[in-house]
């Protein structure tokens, strides 16, 4: 079969070019969503007029055909089509004949892929905030069991202040909920469909793209068609989204390998989620977090990608467009990466005993000393002298605060109060930092009821609240958001 465009030419495409130019199989991942696209257009053609009536129901029963084909696997992929749309609709003119030549009316692969590219990136949007929201809830019911468990809080990798680890798991919490809503910002700007857009020009013919849109659930349609066509923001927003929530993950997957160190030895992770060694019979390795830590690596690496082939191109669409998808189907592996990691903080073995001795060492309140000065109406500046002092002279002497009298303490500074000693102990640092968000065990209690309040709705935020209306209903996974009329957005 000739190419899409063989009547302007003399001679037909090199094979060793057409090889070098195919996006076939890169298109096998948008195959089955192209389909959708198709079917919503060639409805709406049917609909406008613009191809019979008897004509649109053939291509579009040809097209649902195909659709159950390509869900079987048992679509029959012609090897030398130059892309997923050439391929379709040369096995769509074998079926119905050449009716199936009037699907690509008032049409074009560049408005065609821009469609598709959206519906993917839907796609990824909700696979991407299931797994965020699986690995925030795994750390909100760990958080649950630890709001009295006191552990070192660190600054610089420095133990600083005493902590509660429910507080210290909520404060990944707080990053991966504004991922979500990172997720339904960029899944809002990517809900608007571009079809109807045509080359870059728009279309003579009297089309519906508002009607198209509502069908495939997206909620507005393009404003302007050289922009429909060109735009891939949203390509970019699903990555660095992405990335963003990888590198999320990649912080706390590095607390899991330093602490199941046995320097550390605060937690241990569940037999079921690590992995040993070939030779060191000894060895048990924290992999799922490492492998989480290298792919956020990866996944910034996509993000720069996608940035770097979209910067130099001018409007409207370029080929360059193609080399995003590498980066953008590489981005994908961020949530199942997330997925993993939720598992292992599910599983993880947490040292209590080891982390409450860990603020025994340190002098990790000496701030509280400082602050007991403060309140005896010592400029703080100087509480934090003589408190240095005492810090300096004690590690002199190999000591930590613990073991100090209070008369040792008077004789540093009189104004020294009975109560200083009781205000060092860990647990009471920790209770006196009732301060708003801060790690008060009563602070804590109240933000996970927050925190378990807003996850209430364990639903992506694009599945549907409410029984859509549609006109029709395309083949293929839901992506869509529940359709309001069409509009521009
Ligand atoms: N394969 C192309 C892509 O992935 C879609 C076709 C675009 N149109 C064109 N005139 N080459 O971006």
């Amino acid at each position: 079969m000739p190419d899409l465009w063989a009547g302007r030419f003399e001679k037909g495409l090199d094979p060793r070019i057409r090889a070098f130019t195919s996006s076939l199989e890169l298109d096998r991942r948008i195959a089955l969503i192209d389909v959708r696209g198709s079917i919503a257009h060639a409805r709406m053609l049917g609909r406008q007029g613009i191809v019979g009536k008897a004509e649109a129901d053939a291509i579009v029963a040809g097209l649902e055909r195909i659709a159950g084909d390509m869900q079987r696997g048992t679509f029959p992929w012609p090897a030398d089509a130059e892309d997923v749309h050439s391929a379709v609709e040369r096995v769509l003119r074998e079926r119905i004949g050449e009716v199936a030549g009037k699907l690509h009316t008032a049409r074009s692969r560049n408005d065609q892929v821009a469609l598709d590219l959206r519906l993917l990136v839907l796609e990824l949007l909700d696979a991407l905030d299931a797994a965020v929201l699986a690995l925030a809830t795994a750390l909100l019911d760990r958080a649950g069991e630890e709001v009295e468990t006191v552990m070192p809080g660190y600054t610089h990798t420095q133990r600083a202040q005493p902590v509660s680890l429910a507080h210290h798991f909520l404060a990944h919490v707080e990053a991966l909920r504004r991922d979500r809503e990172r997720v339904k910002e960029a899944r809002d700007r990517a809900a608007v469909s571009p079809l109807g857009a045509a080359a870059l020009a728009g279309s003579p013919y009297p089309i519906d793209p508002a009607a198209a849109a509502d069908e495939l659930g997206l909620r507005a349609t393009f404003r302007n068609s050289i922009d429909a066509v060109s735009d891939r923001d949203f390509v970019v927003e699903l990555v660095f989204v992405a990335a963003l929530a990888a590198v999320h993950a990649s912080r706390l997957a590095d607390e899991v390998v330093l602490w199941t160190t046995s320097e550390f030895a605060f937690a241990e992770v569940s037999d079921e989620h690590a992995t040993g060694s070939s030779i060191m019979p000894q060895k048990k390795n924290a992999d799922v977090a490492e492998l989480v830590r290298g792919r956020a690596g990866r996944a910034i690496g996509d993000l720069v990608a996608v940035l770097t082939i979209l910067k130099g191109i001018p409007l409207a669409y370029d080929s360059d467009l193609q080399e995003q998808r590498a980066p953008l189907y590489d981005a994908a592996a961020v949530a199942p990466a997330i997925e993993a990691l939720a598992l292992v903080i599910r599983g993880v073995r947490l040292d209590r005993e080891r982390m409450r001795a860990a603020t025994e060492r340190g002098m990790l309140t000496a701030t509280d000393l400082a602050d007991h000065l403060a309140r005896a109406g010592v400029p703080f500046r100087e509480a934090h002298q003589v408190v240095g002092r005492i810090v300096r002279e004690r590690l002199g002497k190999g000591m930590d605060l613990a073991g100090l009298t209070l008369d040792e303490l008077r004789a540093y500074d009189r104004r020294f109060g009975p109560s200083a000693l009781e205000e060092i102990a860990a647990e009471r640092s920790m209770a006196a930092r009732r301060s708003p968000g801060g790690t008060a065990p009563e602070r804590v209690h109240e933000a996970l009821a927050e925190a378990h309040a807003a996850f209430d709705d364990r639903r992506p935020p694009g599945a549907q609240t409410e029984a859509p209306q549609r006109r029709g209903r395309a083949p293929g996974p839901e992506g869509g958001v529940p359709p309001t009329e069409g509009r521009n957005e």
